[in-house]
């Protein structure tokens, strides 16, 4: 079983008493877990992280752990994640890797050193930042007649529900799916969201917060112009 919290795309956070819940059934029925915990930093008011084989130690010898610098360290693009599991797996994992891929730059393994080594004061600062444009960009959604959104819990993704917008007159086109409408919005007023087909939720659509304040306002204005 493949486990994101928190999530991409639909930017929740599973409460911990679902998490052990979960992993207690993983040991039960003897499922192997991957569970990728990459935004294990970004989560929102009272929407807490918590991750499965801490909770339910019994998992330990049945589960993966991804993570990574590209989220906590905003240093996407550095290729840089790691894993943690049975020793076992770790060396088949090395020898796969070592013949796939050779191995990850050294600039970018010193990069991410200095990173990880680093205190997270920079983390909690980007932290209140997405928590600010999470809450502006599910606030600018929730005005579009037809659209409901969640309010976003952890990561940095608003996942509204945008089929109400579908199969109705947009500026003399329509849309039939979340894709044709993404390819619309793109087209006609230069914003690039993500459709829900992506990830097998066809209706919705993923909107990223992970860039300015101004940019983000003026993205979902243009939108909001355009669907209204
Ligand atoms: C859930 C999740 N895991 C992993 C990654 C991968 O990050 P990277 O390949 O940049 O380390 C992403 C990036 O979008 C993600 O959303």
């Amino acid at each position: 079983m493949l486990f994101v919290s928190p999530d991409n795309p639909s930017g929740s956070v599973y409460p911990e008493a679902e998490v052990r819940a979960i992993g207690e059934w993983a040991v039960k029925n003897n499922v192997w877990v991957i569970t990728d915990e990459i935004y294990e930093h970004l989560t929102y008011g009272e929407h807490k992280f918590t991750s499965m084989p801490t909770l339910v130690p019994e998992l330990a010898n049945q589960c993966l752990i991804v993570n990574g610098v590209a989220k906590t360290y905003a240093m996407t693009g550095w290729r840089v994640g790691w894993m943690i599991g049975p020793k076992d797996i770790m060396k088949a994992a090395t020898n796969f890797q070592s013949h796939a891929t050779s191995n990850v730059a050294n600039v970018s393994q010193v990069a991410a050193l200095a990173a990880v080594s680093g205190d997270l004061s920079a983390v909690h600062m980007m932290r209140e930042a997405f928590a600010r444009r999470g809450a502006l960009m599910h606030k600018m959604l929730s005005t579009i007649p037809g659209v409901t959104c969640m309010e976003p819990q952890g990561a940095f993704y608003c996942f509204p529900n945008f089929s109400g917008l579908l199969h109705r007159d947009i500026k003399g086109k329509t849309a039939n799916s979340t894709l044709e409408l993404a390819d619309m919005i793109l087209t006609d007023v230069n914003v690039a969201i993500v459709p829900g087909e992506a990830f097998g939720a066809p209706g919705f659509a993923r909107f990223s917060f992970a860039l300015g304040d101004d940019d983000l306002v003026d993205g979902i204005q243009r939108i909001i112009d355009y669907v209204k």
